[in-house]
């Protein structure tokens, strides 16, 4: 069969190269795609297309015959890209556009979770900034503000002072603030209490009723080593997290994941698709949901799916075939650890420079692949950068010390002008497990 996956980053790369492992597929096409999805001369599986109206895209999936679609980023699926492709009898994983609102809407994620009784901080929502002043005022530093809307990552402050608190409220009321996409009403925002922990990204798929939880993992947010410097799309995560030990993965399960799915059909807003719960698991374990998202990670994807041994094909026509679909399925992981390294332009995150030419890219082997992400070729055919975050170095290895130190010899071989990389990935999980070495065979998936 031929496959559609619409987005073009590292996350979209790591499941065409999942997808294509698959018997059953002929050919797949990427909206837009990156240099590393583009067909070549030596390899015909995958193909660009350059379209992203969702319109034209249904479109084009009625004539190509496209018989699976699965959705990368979240700006598709708040858009109705499921809903347009369903309304024409065509096969899509991903969450309605009211499903997809558990990501779109912060205000409406707040108040779904404290309706479902689903721990997390507490909040109160303002659209007066005078009223939100008071607030802060009134609460002190630490404390969250977040954008109602869509913000590509920049709609959260975690102000460490009143100064920063109150400045974020001005900036993320304003009309027309920069970056975010405001929801219907206008201007909005969350501001939620400060919680202490550790994170970790679980994320499930779902097919209105049942749930199948992928691999753990954990996310570097930061630029810099030391989780120091600004806050970015992601710079590099590895699976499994072993912060989600046994217990607490029942107790997302129990306290967070089902009462969410439940909670959403209970709503009359069946959820299907990925389903990525941000967790902030404390000192003794007890996890709290710090947002939903709507999608898979990235650049969790790429660690999560080096792991997955079973056939992705098999598991998303089950979950996109029935209501409760995914109810025979087992996924079957790989023991080891995966774990990406993100290799960034000069400039990023605040000015990414594109159309730095990258001179050398690693070859991939069966436990090392290099997923690409803000890739193109130039007219001449040189691959350049084209994107904040450029490649995703992805490994597995015996253990998260050897897979850290081999993404980050592969990582340093890649030769473009300006790049960045962090060099201690997976540095929480590395101090855990000598903290407590009897931690290894008892983790979690
Ligand atoms: P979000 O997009 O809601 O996940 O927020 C982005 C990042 O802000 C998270 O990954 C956390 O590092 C941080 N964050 C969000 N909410 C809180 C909170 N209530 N307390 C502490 N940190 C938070
Ligand atoms: N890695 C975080 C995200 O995809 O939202």
């Amino acid at each position: 069969m031929d496959i559609l996956v619409i987005g073009g980053g590292g996350r979209e790369h790591a499941l065409a190269w999942k997808l294509a492992q698959s018997p059953k597929v002929k050919k797949i096409y990427l909206a837009p795609g990156n240099a590393g999805t583009a067909a070549t001369d030596w390899d015909s599986r995958f193909d660009n297309i350059n379209l992203s109206d969702i319109q034209a895209l249904r479109e084009w999936a009625l004539s190509n015959r496209i018989e699976l679609t699965v959705v990368g980023p979240e700006q598709p699926l708040a858009s109705g890209i499921v809903d347009e492709f369903r309304a024409h009898g065509l096969r899509i994983f991903g969450p309605t556009r009211a499903a997809a609102q558990l990501e779109s809407s912060k205000a409406f994620a707040k108040a779904f979770m404290q309706r479902h009784h689903i721990p997390t901080a507490d909040c109160q929502i303002f659209t007066d900034s005078a009223v939100a002043h008071d607030y802060v005022a009134q609460k002190g530093a630490p404390i969250v503000i977040k954008a109602d809307g869509l913000a590509a990552g920049k709609g959260v402050v975690v102000a460490m002072t009143l100064d920063e608190a109150h400045t974020a409220i001005d900036q993320m009321l304003q009309t027309g603030a920069a970056g975010i996409l405001h929801n219907e009403g206008g201007a909005c925002i969350v501001i939620e209490d400060y919680l202490e922990g550790e994170e970790a990204s679980f994320i499930v798929m779902a097919d209105g009723k049942n749930v199948l939880p992928l691999a753990s993992s954990q996310d570097h947010k930061r630029l810099l080593n030391g989780d120091a410097g600004p806050n970015t799309g992601g710079m590099g995560a590895y699976s499994p997290a072993p912060v989600v030990t046994p217990d607490v993965h029942a107790r997302v399960m129990r306290e967070i994941i089902m009462p969410a799915v439940r909670g959403m059909e209970i709503d009359g807003i069946a959820y299907t698709g990925f389903l990525y719960a941000g967790l902030m698991i404390d000192a003794n374990g007890h996890p709290k949901a710090l947002e939903f998202n709507c999608r898979l990670g990235d650049p969790e994807t790429q660690p999560i799916m080096m792991r997955l041994k079973t056939d992705l094909v098999d598991v998303l026509l089950a979950a996109t075939e029935t209501v409760g679909g995914l109810d025979p399925i087992e996924l079957q992981w790989d023991r080891r650890t995966a774990l990406g390294v993100v290799v960034a332009a000069h400039g990023y995150p605040s000015s990414p420079r594109y159309g730095d030419a990258i001179r050398y890219i690693p070859a991939d082997t069966s436990d090392a692949v290099i997923f690409q992400a803000g890739t193109q070729r130039s007219a001449q055919g040189q691959l350049q950068t084209s994107g904040g975050r450029v490649l995703c170095v992805t490994v597995l290895a015996d253990s998260v010390k050897q897979a850290q130190q081999r993404a980050n010899t592969l990582a340093a071989g890649i030769d473009f002008d300006g790049r960045q990389y962090r060099t201690d990935i997976g540095h929480r999980a590395i101090k855990k497990l000598v903290a407590q070495p009897s931690a290894g065979p008892h983790l979690a998936s």
